[in-house]
Formats: C-alpha cells, sequence, structure tokens
C-alpha cells in the first residue's frame, strides 16, 4: 500500500519521480504529493485524487531541484484529501518525509509532541515522524533520523529530504517494501523495481530495520545500530515492455492475454530435458518429506484462492490431509505449526504484510517455509527457507489473473514432485500430468479467442446488482476466484456458493434475472451440478453455465453457456477462470469504471 520514489543526481528529480510513481500507483491512488528541494527551500505539492492531478500541476509549473520524494497514497490514517496527501513536513516546512505502512504508536506520539506545543495539520499517523524529524534535528539528518525511529512502533518504510541539505535523502526500511537504485552519479529508493526500470536496473534490497544513506553521489546503507552494511547490487533484467501497456486498453486485459506465456514460463523453469520437474534448491526430498508431519498453505485473496485449489492437488496425490488458511485468521489463532510443519506461503508479492507475518511466526515455531511467489527479491522470498517462484511477468492490475493461474501451476508442480518422491503416483501419473499441464496454455488461448461469445453476457449482467457464483468441490473454490474478479472491479455484488449449500439459505436470494454463472466442469459432480442450475433457472435465476464442450446438457438448464476446451478434472479450473477473469474485464469497462484501479483497493497489502 502506497508507492513511495526517491530521486538524488543530476537530473531535475520531478520528472522522475513522477514516472516512477506512475508505475506504483496499483499500491494506492487516492492522492499523491512531490517534495522538491529548489536549492533554497522544500517545495511541496500534493492532492487528492489520481497521480494525474499532480502531473498536470507540474505540467503547468513544474519544480526545479535535483533531489526530492514523492507519494502515492492508500489511506489508512485520515481520508484521502490535500492535507492528508503525503509529503508531511514539519511547522517550518524544511523536513519532508514519504510513508508507506503503518505508525502504531503514532497516538501516543501525537499527543506527546501536541504537549510540547506542536500543532498537527493532518490526521494521518505519519505527521508524527515529521514533527520527531524536527525535534531532533540538530544540523545532521542522519542523526535525527536514527532518533526518530528510536521512537516508533508498526511498519515503515519512509523518504526523507531537508530543505538545507540539498544534496542528501535518506530511507529507511521497516516491515514495508523498500529497495534503493543505484545509477551513473545519481541514486533512487522505491518501494518497487518498476518504479527505477527506465532509469537503472541495479538495485539493492534492502533488509528490516537498515537506513539508506545518499550524499551527493554516494549510496551507504547503514544497520539500526548505524554499523554500516555491505550490500549486493542486484541487476534486474525484467524487459521494461513488461511492466508498459502495450497497446491493450488496461493492464488486466494484458495480463489476462499473457496467462499463456506466464504459464509456458512456470512450467519450462522447473521442467528438465526429460520433462521431469526440478526442484533441486528447494529440501522436498524422501527423508524430509517422511518427517514432515503436516502442511499449511497460508495466504491472502487471490493467492488464498490458488492455495485451496493447491490443497485439493496435494491431497489427491500425495494422500495426506493438507490445510489452507487466510493469513489474516491463521497468525491469529491456535494454528498447531512446529517445527515438523511445513507452510506453503503462497503470495504475487512476496510482500503482503498478513503472509510476511504468519512467515515469521511460523519459522519462529521452527517450520520449514516454502514461498510460491511472483518477485524476486521480495521480503517472502528473501525469508523463505524455500522459493518457487511463478515467473508470471510484472503484475499490475490490482484484479490478479496471471499470477493466480501460474500460482496453481506452481502449487500442482509442488504437489507431482512430492507426491512422486513419496511413491504415492507412479511415472506413469506424473509424466501424463505434466504433458496435460503442458496443453493448457494452448487452451487458454482458445478461450481468449472465442472472448466475443463473453460480451453478450456482459451485457446482461452490466446493470445488474447482485451475482451468484456456484460450484461443487474444485469448481466451489473456482466460484470464489469468480466472484472476486467480479465484484473487485465491477462492484457489483457477488458471492460464492458451494451448489450444495443453496437450498441452506442461499436459494433465498435468487429472484427473477439474477445473475447465477454455475461452473460445471467436474465430471464427477456433473449431474449434481446440473440439478442446483435447474433449481435456480426455475426460481426465475439468469444461469451462465461454464462447462466443457462435451457437456451440452448444460444448454438445457441454463440462459447462456460459455464452454472451454476438455481437460483433466483437476486442471479445468486453470482453463475455467479466464472466462470470468474476461467476463468481469468486460462488466467493469461496460460499466465506465477505472478497471486497473478499483475503488479503495490496491495491488499490495502492506499493513494488517
Ligand atoms: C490484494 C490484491 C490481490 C491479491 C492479494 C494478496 O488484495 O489486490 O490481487 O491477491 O492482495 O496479495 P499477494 O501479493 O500476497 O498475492
Amino acid at each position: 500500500m502506497c508507492g513511495i520514489v526517491g530521486y538524488l543526481g543530476s537530473k531535475n528529480a520531478a520528472g522522475i519521480i513522477v514516472d516512477g510513481l506512475a508505475k506504483l500507483e496499483y499500491r494506492g491512488y487516492d492522492s499523491a504529493g512531490i517534495a522538491v528541494n529548489t536549492g533554497t527551500e522544500l517545495e511541496i505539492r500534493k492532492f487528492k485524487g489520481r497521480l494525474a492531478v499532480l502531473a498536470d500541476d507540474l505540467e503547468k509549473n513544474n519544480i526545479i531541484g535535483n533531489v526530492g520524494i514523492g507519494h502515492t497514497r492508500w489511506a489508512t490514517h485520515g481520508e484521502p484529501s490535500d492535507v492528508n496527501s503525503h509529503p508531511h513536513f514539519n511547522k517550518d516546512k524544511t523536513l519532508a518525509v514519504v510513508h508507506n505502512g503503518i505508525i502504531e504508536n503514532y497516538l501516543e506520539l501525537r499527543e506527546q509532541l501536541e504537549s510540547e506545543g506542536i500543532e498537527f495539520k493532518s490526521k494521518t499517523d505519519t505527521e508524527v515522524v515529521a514533527h520527531l524529524l524536527d525535534k531532533y534535528y540538530e544540523g545532521n539528518l542522519l542523526d535525527a533520523v536514527y532518533k526518530t525511529i528510536g521512537d516508533l512502533k508498526g511498519a515503515y518504510a519512509l523518504g526523507i529530504v531537508s530543505a538545507e541539505h540539498n544534496d542528501e535523502l535518506i530511507a529507511v526500511r521497516k516491515d514495508s517494501p523498500l529497495i534503493a537504485g543505484v545509477g551513473e552519479g545519481e541514486a533512487f529508493i522505491a518501494s518497487d523495481i518498476p518504479a527505477l526500470l527506465k532509469y537503472t536496473r541495479d538495485v539493492i534490497y534492502l533488509d528490516n530495520d537498515e537506513v539508506v544513506h545518499i550524499k551527493g553521489g554516494n549510496l551507504k546503507v547503514y544497520d539500526s545500530q548505524r554499523n554500516p552494511v555491505d550490500k549486493k547490487i542486484n541487476h534486474v533484467d525484467w524487459d521494461v515492455e513488461a511492466a508498459e501497456k502495450g497497446g491493450y486498453s488496461c493492464f488486466m486485459e494484458k495480463e489476462i492475454f499473457e496467462q499463456p506465456e506466464g504459464i509456458k514460463s512456470t512450467l519450462e523453469r522447473r521442467l528438465n530435458e526429460e520433462g521431469r520437474i526440478v526442484l533441486d534448491d528447494i529440501n522436498l526430498d524422501k527423508e524430509y518429506l517422511e518427517s514432515v508431519n503436516k502442511i499449511y498453505i497460508v495466504a491472502c485473496g487471490t493467492a488464498y484462492n490458488a492455495g485451496v485449489l493447491g490443497k485439493t492437488a496435494m491431497q489427491r496425490m500425495m494422500g495426506i490431509p493438507v490445510t489452507v488458511d487466510i493469513a489474516s485468521e491463521f497468525r491469529y489463532n491456535e494454528n498447531f505449526v512446529d517445527d515438523k510443519s511445513l507452510v506453503i506461503l503462497v503470495s504475487q508479492s512476496g510482500e503482503t504484510a498478513d503472509t510476511l507475518a504468519v512467515l515469521r511466526d511460523s519459522k519462529e515455531k521452527g517450520a520449514r517455509i516454502l514461498a510460491v511467489t511472483n518477485v524476486v527479491g521480495s521480503s517472502i522470498a528473501r525469508e523463505a527457507d524455500d522459493v518457487f517462484y511463478t515467473w508470471a511477468g510484472p503484475e499490475i492490475a490490482v484484479a490478479s489473473t496471471k499470477a493466480y493461474t501460474t500460482q496453481i501451476v506452481s502449487l500442482y508442480m509442488i504437489a507431482l514432485n512430492c507426491a512422486l518422491e513419496m511413491g504415492n503416483i507412479d511415472d506413469k501419473y506424473y509424466f501424463d500430468m505434466i504433458e496435460k499441464m503442458k496443453e493448457i496454455p494452448a487452451k487458454i488461448q482458445e478461450v481468449i479467442n472465442n472472448k466475443d461469445s463473453i460480451e453478450h453476457i456482459a451485457d446482461d449482467i452490466v446493470k445488474k446488482e447482485h451475482a451468484f457464483f456456484l460450484g461443487r468441490g474444485i469448481d466451489y473454490s473456482l466460484a470464489m476466484e469468480g466472484s472476486l474478479k467480479l465484484k473487485e472491479i465491477s462492484y457489483i455484488h457477488a458471492e460464492a456458493f458451494a451448489a450444495g449449500e443453496l437450498k441452506h439459505g442461499t436459494i433465498a436470494l435468487i429472484e427473477e434475472g439474477t445473475p447465477v454463472i454455475s461452473i460445471a466442469t467436474q465430471q464427477s459432480m456433473f449431474d449434481k451440478m446440473v440439478s442446483n442450475m435447474e433449481e435456480v433457472r426455475a426460481r426465475g435465476a439468469y444461469v451462465v453455465a461454464i462447462s466443457q464442450s462435451h457437456n451440452k446438457e448444460v444448454e438445457k438448464v441454463s440462459n447462456k453457456v460459455i464452454y472451454i476446451p476438455d481437460s483433466e478434472d483437476l486442471l479445468s479450473p486453470i482453463i475455467a477462470v479466464v472466462p470470468m477473469q474476461l467476463l468481469a474485464l468486460m462488466v467493469s469497462t461496460k460499466r465506465g469504471l477505472d478497471v486497473d484501479k478499483p475503488r479503495n483497493l490496491a495491488k499490495s497489502v502492506t499493513v494488517e
């Protein structure tokens, strides 16, 4: 949540910062602001609304200066408004700060500062940081920063500039993502890599409690005790194009279309010439697996929905119980994790606060942590014992699409490998499944090519207020993802129900014309699903069936049918989710909404 960019060098800072913020808008977009040292003072501009409001203002009247910080906000404390936007500053406007995270003890600090005569302008937690810096500042900015962070509790990535130091930029990282970038005589800070790609590919991944001190052309990193830390510079070889829209109407559309390539790359990165899954770098051998008494999959949002399918695959293939939990619940419940547990964390960003907290807590309890993540060098990737990267390429749209399908493929690959190690499946099943997984990209492409057939369904749904998604077994897990996609970007109230539970209450909600997206891809449950579709149709529902092309019976019990190519039961959700992604995209577009930046949401949830 919230994006931070900072620059110090010989170029004009404002343009570089706004450019970087544009790549971070997925993190929050309710307001944006910038502070630049003009040589004599700090000039601060900040506005409620999208980054475009700030960019327009700068276009009319740019700020000239070589060092600055910027912020795009997802409000936690205080409503989105000009005054609550970052940067926040001290009373003389000589110190400015941008912040991502939550200062948990801000009320206490605010009361203390107010009792010392400080007047607060905003309702944010961040403003205390600016006033603390002011309180401790005696000419040395780094001294003031260390004293300030000594008072702070919570999670924070901070960027700090001062009016008195035209060649200095300081950043701090604690439990909120932050990287530094190094260029020729210039340096950057940012919440995420895409912000820097246009300017540098040499990045430093900061660890918790580290402070970056950029002075002149030099960048130094210190630990919490102010000892210098020797950091590795990593070269990022991402394709810049991959982080751009490239002709698509929005990132979500691009990312839906990228799924065939994404899945190919998830598979190819881990398959050797014989077609075997290679997990040499991951400790999942027979001896280890035999010592494990419990497997937990833990995640949030779409990653959780992928985890539910991962659980089904693991249980079926490995023949052992696996639990799947939402990270924000898991961490506060009695979870029984111990040194014989394998905890698999699924996270696109690798930065989600609750998932990261589960990682740290489980590690402390002695569990082994396997991360399934998309972002190389993310906190979860760095702190886990083992990492299975999904290699989906950057996902920018808030609504996750290619991360979901590649996460499922990754979890299935892990399941297959473990099941083979444990002797629970034979070579034939193993190779058959791998071959069938290799066919998924082409099958998804087929669904994408037929996307026009979904358009008229979107027309029928666009004006509705409610929609339901039904499924049984793994189709129910898929219904959860389908309803999440629709609600998050179209604002239609959408819910998923296990079709078998219909008669225990839900069916009371069905009235004339209520859209019910009914997923029937599981052969073993097919007849039962058809009965459920009949039941809702008889009560006036507008039934959209999603099923394989040979299941023509669904036509009798539905208003519209979306056919997907035939596939193995376990694999069909990876294909069947695509029409639901497209449907959500079309409905949102037809409603005239900003598909990539749905209201109140952010892509990376780095606060609890
Ligand atoms: C947010 C995003 C979702 C994502 C979830 C978990 O809610 O909008 O798309 O699924 O966070 O994020 P993660 O990065 O941990 O997968």
